[in-house]
């Protein structure tokens, strides 16, 4: 039975200075719809982590987050009781060294940022999985299968939702997508579609690899 669900969603945000930041083009969207179709399937506990985003369920518990530290520490809060996992945030993988405490000027030609990595959120989940269902998020332009197959193993997972980024299929900020689901068994290709439906056909998914 799954009864609970944690949802990440949306971009994080990596501060430089007052005024600037690092991110990437998620919009929440994917995410939105999965906690839509969560409700209407009658999951009980719905905990929704978002980065910035102007799509947000309602009636869900919002936890609302910028970066991939705060994402982290509010992940890593609710998961021991969580059945379900997915982690559909773009999450940045790296941050800025240091965050400038007032605004950098345009003084030089040229100008270095150092970054750092972050922490891989859903590595982590997969390092401390007990009885809970992992559910990951890919995005590739190439070698998409064996990249998605390794991504599926070292993270420990029990689903991928692997997109292959081209001129075809940005995926990011755009209503259609075309994924494909990765269970350690094999690989389904599906049709492009709307990640309203999207987000059904992942439910089915999950539902069809559910542990008893
Ligand atoms: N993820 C995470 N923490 C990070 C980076 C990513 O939890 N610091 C999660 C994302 O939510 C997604 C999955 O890991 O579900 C895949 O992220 P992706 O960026 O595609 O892969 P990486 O493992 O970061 O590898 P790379 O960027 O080298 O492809």
């Amino acid at each position: 039975m799954i009864e609970s669900v944690l949802i990440t969603s949306g971009p994080t945000i990596e501060p430089i200075d007052p005024v600037r930041f690092l991110s990437n083009h998620s919009s929440g969207k994917t995410g939105y719809y999965i906690a839509e179709v969560a409700k209407k399937r009658g999951i009980q506990k719905i905990i929704y982590i978002t980065g910035p985003s102007n799509y947000v369920p309602e009636n869900v518990d919002v936890i609302k987050v910028k970066t991939a530290l705060e994402m982290r520490e509010q992940v890593l809060k609710y998961y021991k009781g969580i059945d379900l996992v997915i982690m559909a945030a773009a999450v940045s993988d790296y941050t800025s060294a240091k965050i400038y405490p007032e605004k950098i000027k345009k003084s030089k030609d040229s100008m270095t940022l150092n970054l750092i990595k972050n922490p891989d959120i859903l590595y982590e989940l997969g390092e401390r999985k007990k009885k809970q269902i992992l559910v990951g998020f890919a995005a590739e332009t190439e070698n998409i299968f064996e990249n998605g197959q390794n991504k599926f193993k070292k993270k420990n997972l029990d689903l991928l939702v692997l997109n292959e980024i081209s001129e075809s299929n940005r995926a990011f900020d755009v209503n259609e997508n075309q994924v494909y689901f990765l269970n350690g068994k094999g690989i389904k290709a599906n049709k492009t579609m709307d990640k309203s439906e999207i987000a059904e056909i992942l439910w089915d998914e999950i539902f069809s690899i559910r542990k008893k």
